[in-house]
């Protein structure tokens, strides 16, 4: 076995994998040579040649103009997108509700949760998804996510199915919570959790595969893109891909959210009406960027079809153009909340390179072939391969941005405590700074440095909070609003 394996590392100079070959035992030596065979090492050797090279050119940033689409009434700002024909608030807010009571002929609404990724950035030691985020109760960052899903589910009467993307990383420990915590009040039934696939982690500095253990390759994810490859694969225990289990359920819209972000709005009515209206086949949330060089994605349109741009692959100087009025030439920051058409995704997931891959520098855990000790780099070693689900934007017809407010929609959670944006003391602040805004809207009267966390079953919008709180109620301890029932 290990003269084959040798014979298929030679040529990409992978050898070092066999390191400990002799040393493992029978079943190890199994498990490694299995994760070397299924390995395209032609293939990992372009992207790490081509690692340097942004996908996105100068020249497709440079041509870059305002994206077609819509704002949310409570946008204060003078957006430059346009419509390509009117849609009143109301006409969206009734279509979307519609679709997701699954009263809309055309089809109803389906949920998609991504909670794949490694989070190495927030160095936390279980998935990001289960980060107690909550600034009273500690909730977890998932059940912020199930309970929205609960609470849209009762409102419109109809059980919203809901898909959520793990990985080798993260799935067993989702998994557990989510049985242990009865799936946080939604039916099992009505929750499909899968599987995305992984990519080889390499050294920075030579191209070399790391290994995690001496008997395992380092596997990291393959980006929030795997959702699309995913998909379309049976899950071994119910017989069913992730596309068979929504159309099952007669969905036409998915609504997409990532697992990080406890502001994003899950199944707006609103959001989806502008989508459902304009016959888009993926429309995505933007929020007007504050700094041209703000580390996000930029929406741009070229010609008829949008893109994303990331940060990285946008040259400074174009990020850094006005209009005459004075605002950002390149304004749209991705949000990563987005809807897409089913038979959208289906479509693109039968064109298997449809998404590039994409370089990410991380840090990463490995082993030191040279001295067997287990190293834990504290700055950037390793180069991940990862798809993005946006790089199906140009692909979708009609494809719209709609532009949300940030301290209604966009908190994410990315990077350790202490860090100026996207810590759990910045992501803990913007949740507080709504739910506090919420009651103040009702008249009730918070005491400064009061902490109050209201779940999504309490209330998750200003309208419901209005609508259960009385004015002149005083909040000067720390609160957790949440019920049970939708009722006080
Ligand atoms: P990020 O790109 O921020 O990655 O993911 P991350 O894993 O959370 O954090 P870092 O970059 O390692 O620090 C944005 C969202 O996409 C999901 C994440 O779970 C998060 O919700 N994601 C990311 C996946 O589901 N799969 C992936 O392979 C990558």
């Amino acid at each position: 076995m290990k003269n084959n394996l040798l014979h298929i590392l030679r040529p990409f100079g992978q050898e070092h994998l066999l390191t400990f070959w002799d040393a493992l035992t029978l079943e190890q030596q199994q498990h490694l040579a299995a994760q070397i065979e299924a390995i395209d090492f032609q293939q990992l050797a372009k992207f790490y040649a081509n690692r340097n090279h942004p996908t996105r050119t100068l020249e497709l940033a440079d041509k870059s103009a305002d994206p077609y689409g819509y704002k949310f009434s409570s946008v204060k700002s003078t957006s430059r997108c346009f419509a390509r024909k009117p849609i009143t608030t109301l006409e969206a807010i009734n279509a979307g509700n519609a679709a997701l009571a699954g009263t809309l002929s055309q089809g109803k609404v389906g949920a998609i949760l991504v909670a794949g990724g490694q989070g190495t950035r927030l160095g936390f030691n279980h998935p990001k998804g289960l980060f107690p985020i909550g600034v009273v109760a500690g909730t977890l960052l998932i059940q912020i996510h199930f309970e929205k899903i609960l609470a849209v589910s009762r409102r419109v009467g109809f059980n919203i199915p809901l898909a959520i993307m793990t990985s080798p990383a993260t799935h067993i420990e989702i998994t557990d919570v989510l049985e242990k915590n009865n799936y946080f009040g939604l039916d099992k039934a009505d929750v499909f959790i899968f599987c995305q696939g992984t990519m080889p982690t390499l050294n920075e500095s030579d191209g070399k595969i790391l290994l995690e253990l001496r008997h395992s390759i380092s596997l990291n994810p393959d980006g929030h893109g795997g959702m699309l490859a995913a998909m379309i694969k049976k899950q071994v225990d119910k017989n069913l891909s992730v596309i068979e289990f929504f159309k099952n359920r007669g969905v036409k819209y998915l609504y997409y959210n990532q697992i990080d972000n406890p502001l994003a709005q899950t199944c707006s009515p609103e959001f989806l009406g502008y989508h459902i209206l304009s016959n888009s086949e993926f429309t995505t949330q933007v929020i007007r960027k504050k700094d041209p060089t703000e580390k996000c994605g930029n929406v741009v349109r070229i010609g008829e079809s949008l893109y994303m741009i990331e940060y990285m692959e946008l040259p400074d100087a174009i990020a850094r153009r006005i209009n005459s009025d004075g605002s950002l030439h390149i304004w749209a920051g991705n949000t990563a909340i987005h809807a897409f058409n089913l038979d959208f995704l289906e479509r693109m997931s039968k064109l298997p390179d449809v998404l590039p891959f994409h370089t990410a520098r991380k840090k990463t855990t490995f082993v030191d072939v040279n001295t067997g000790i287990i190293n834990k780099p504290t700055t950037p070693n390793a180069v991940k391969f990862e798809r993005f689900i946006f790089d199906l934007l140009p692909f979708a017809d009609n494809a719209i941005v709609v532009e949300v407010d940030e301290a209604n929609h966009y908190a994410p959670l990315k990077n350790e405590s202490g860090a100026v944006t996207h810590s759990p003391e910045h992501v803990q602040l913007q949740m507080l700074n709504q739910h506090t805004s919420w009651l103040k809207a009702a008249g009730a009267i918070v005491a400064p440095n009061t902490l109050i966390e209201i779940s999504p079953l309490f209330a998750d919008s200003e309208e419901i909070v209005i609508k259960k709180i009385k004015p002149g109620t005083i909040f000067n301890s720390p609160t957790y609003l949440r019920t049970n029932n939708n009722e006080i």
